[in-house]
């Protein structure tokens, strides 16, 4: 399966601290934030990413991710010219997605929990159909929704719906078979002039396509668009570090422990780090592997 990152938008919630760079490159505590939605593609089993962002960074973000192969990874760039919409996103990809099965993770999100590798495994062993995560929510009215039946069966998508119909927010991470090119050819601009990722998946929820799996209370789901939300992410993300000595999103720890990487070949990609405490982390690992590895 094929991965999509997109990281592009225009950000204005955050203005004017994107005036001149992308929210994806903010620090969310000791990291960009761009490493949050790219460890959990990897954590999906994932190597092979298309990164898609705007013209002006996305030179940027690749001065930051490279090719990927310092994580075994294979990175590659597209740039969307305007932000026309999240399902444009497969457009750009075409060449890339062609006859194949993909992901789809926002730039802005990030996903926390012991069990998020056993659902991702879930979504990806889906050969045919199109899967959207649901995450309880407190303000259902702000973001897309969908309303799940008894047996967890699609029954509605609904963008910031005015009047209560379910507290399921759909999350920034889709997993699509190999019909979602074509579909997204058959998309056409909403009154907002975007191409809108709810009515691609309506698409597959009127073929009766459209798989929700429910993240459970014990999964963080965060974004980082807005000053709240990517504060919110710091604490969240320096919290839980500190207490455990462990770090959230480290690609080259993930790399290793999904064996991306050989702990030689991590070791000569840290020759090449400036000494800071990120690569100190990397050294306690690298010199004890025993004792962080495979952390469960
Ligand atoms: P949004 O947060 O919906 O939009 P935005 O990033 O433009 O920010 P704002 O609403 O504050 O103006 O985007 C969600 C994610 O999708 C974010 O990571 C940016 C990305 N995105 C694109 O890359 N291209 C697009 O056309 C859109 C709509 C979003």
């Amino acid at each position: 399966m094929r991965g999509i990152l997109l990281a592009g938008g225009s950000g204005t919630r955050l203005y004017p601290t994107t005036r001149s760079v992308s929210k994806q490159l903010l620090p969310v505590y000791d990291k960009p934030a761009v490493y949050y939605p790219l460890s959990t593609l990897m954590l999906a089993g994932i190597r092979d990413v298309l990164v898609i962002s705007t013209e002006r960074d996305t030179p940027l973000i690749r001065d930051l991710l490279g090719d990927g192969s310092q994580w075994g990874m294979k990175l590659s760039y597209k740039v969307q010219k305007k932000p026309e919409g999240i399902a444009q996103a497969f457009l750009i990809a075409d060449d890339f997605i062609v006859n194949q099965k993909c992901c789809l993770i926002l730039g802005d999100n990030l996903f926390y929990a012991d069990s998020i590798e056993t659902t991702l495994r879930k979504c990806m062993a889906r050969e045919d159909g199109a899967t959207i995560l649901g995450y309880r929510v407190n303000q259902p009215e702000q973001f897309g929704v969908v309303e799940i039946d008894r047996d967890d069966r699609v029954v509605r998508l609904e963008e910031k719906p005015k009047t209560f119909i379910s507290p399921w927010a759909v999350t920034g991470l889709y997993f699509y078979d190999r019909t979602v090119l074509e579909k997204a050819q058959r998309l056409k601009p909403s009154a907002r002039g975007e191409l809108e990722i709810t009515d691609l998946n309506r698409m597959y929820l009127e073929e009766g396509k459209l798989n929700v799996e429910k993240l459970g209370r014990g999964v963080a789901w965060l974004d980082m668009g807005t000053p709240e939300s990517l504060l919110s992410s710091s604490i969240f993300v320096e919290t839980i570090e500190r207490r455990q000595g462990l770090r959230i999103a480290c690609l080259e720890e993930i790399a290793l422990n999904k064996g991306f990487v050989t702990l030689n070949e991590l070791k000569k990609t840290l020759e090449s780090y400036p000494t800071s405490a990120y690569k100190a982390y990397l050294e306690r690992i690298v010199n004890n592997p025993d004792m962080y590895l495979i952390q469960r």
